[in-house]
């Protein structure tokens, strides 16, 4: 039987965040058995808000070794650069005549990231076309993504659907896929928004790239409560999250985890959480340097990658073209 399909997608927009980890890359190394899975760095994507070209080109390669450094497998699944398959803008630019304007316009990504800037360019209404084309290229069944991806995915689902009936079967119809645990990791010192590389304030996230001094002291840092007792509540949002990342470190459950931490206090377990998140990021972190230093390999890596994904590309392409009343090239 043929394996099903999975694509995913992290913008080299910045340096990676425990959140991005936890809620989306950790998940795509276990993924590679089971499914033919496509894993992709989206710079189209992130030059929706401006990149300084020499850090865009440093962050795609830091994510590639990122990728490579968590136990993505060349081997077994095709690791790639966005802007090196043209046909992912190709589709995408299909895909913008089916979708309504009020539809993008309601995206609460978008109304964020436009609300943050005076002068809004097209690029940020037309993401999420942008990314049914990635998802949509390779007619996936499944995108394993954070909960914040949710209403593009939703998006997704519909544009497929629309495309379907308006000039018959074309696209499956992909699933999301999140985590039980960790698909929203939240900031570290306001614990009500999401852990974002974008944020202003350093000690709100964690980097796949700190030290791991860093990494401890912004642990010990992390906003929590008076309340004075390990619980795993709405009313103790701080604490909450915490628990959430030890969690999905150790593969215990939140409850287990109150019930260790009964009658200690929040010192103790943030010291204890600093250390299972360093000693968990270790392998990471010194695989990557190596990886990271080895161009010849990276390039190879991206390189064959490209040339996989738009070997498919092409096949779906070929297929929405004619559908749509292309003269064959
Ligand atoms: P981005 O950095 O926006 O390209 O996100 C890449 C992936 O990381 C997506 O699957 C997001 O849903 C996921 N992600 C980003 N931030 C978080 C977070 N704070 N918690 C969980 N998942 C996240
Ligand atoms: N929008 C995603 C994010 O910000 C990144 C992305 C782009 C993506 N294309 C994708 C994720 C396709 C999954 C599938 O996280």
């Amino acid at each position: 039987m043929e394996k099903k399909r999975v694509f995913s997608g992290i913008q080299p927009s910045g340096s990676l965040t425990l959140g991005n980890y936890i809620g989306a890359l950790s998940n795509f190394v276990g993924l590679q058995e089971e499914y033919d899975c496509l894993y992709c760095i989206v710079d189209l994507h992130a030059i929706t808000v401006f990149q300084e070209p020499k850090d865009l080109r440093k962050n795609t390669l830091d994510v590639l070794s990122l990728y490579l450094a968590a136990g993505l497998d060349p081997e077994k699944s095709t690791i790639f650069i966005q802007s090196h398959v043209p046909q992912h803008a190709e589709l995408g630019w299909c895909l913008n005549t089916i979708t309504p304007l009020g539809q993008l316009q309601r995206m609460t990504q978008f109304k964020d990231k436009s609300s943050k800037t005076k002068e809004v360019d097209a690029g940020l209404l037309n993401y999420p076309t942008l990314m049914a084309a990635d998802i949509l290229l390779y007619q996936s069944d499944f995108v394993p993504v954070g909960i914040d991806q949710k209403q593009h995915l939703e998006l997704t689902r519909d544009i497929a659907q629309r495309f379907n009936s308006k000039y018959s079967d074309t696209f499956v119809v992909p699933e999301i896929m999140t985590p039980k645990v960790g698909a929203k990791i939240m900031s570290l010192q306001e614990p009500e928004y999401k852990m974002s590389k974008s944020s202003d304030n350093k000690d709100s996230y964690i980097l796949l790239l700190d030290s791991e001094d860093e990494t401890r002291k912004k642990i010990k840092k992390a906003v929590t409560d008076s309340i004075g007792v390990v619980n795993y509540t709405d009313d103790q949002p701080g604490l909450k999250n915490l628990i959430t990342i030890y969690s999905s470190f150790t593969g215990k459950t939140p409850e287990e985890i109150v019930k260790d931490y009964e009658n200690i206090g929040y010192g103790v377990f943030k010291d204890d959480l600093a250390e299972i998140v360093v000693e968990g990021l270790r392998p990471l972190r010194t695989r990557f340097e190596e990886i990271r230093s080895d161009k010849e390999y990276l390039e190879k890596v991206y390189k064959e990658g490209a040339q996989k994904a738009s070997y498919l590309g092409t096949k779906t392409l070929r297929k929405v073209h004619k559908k749509m009343g292309f003269i064959a090239r």
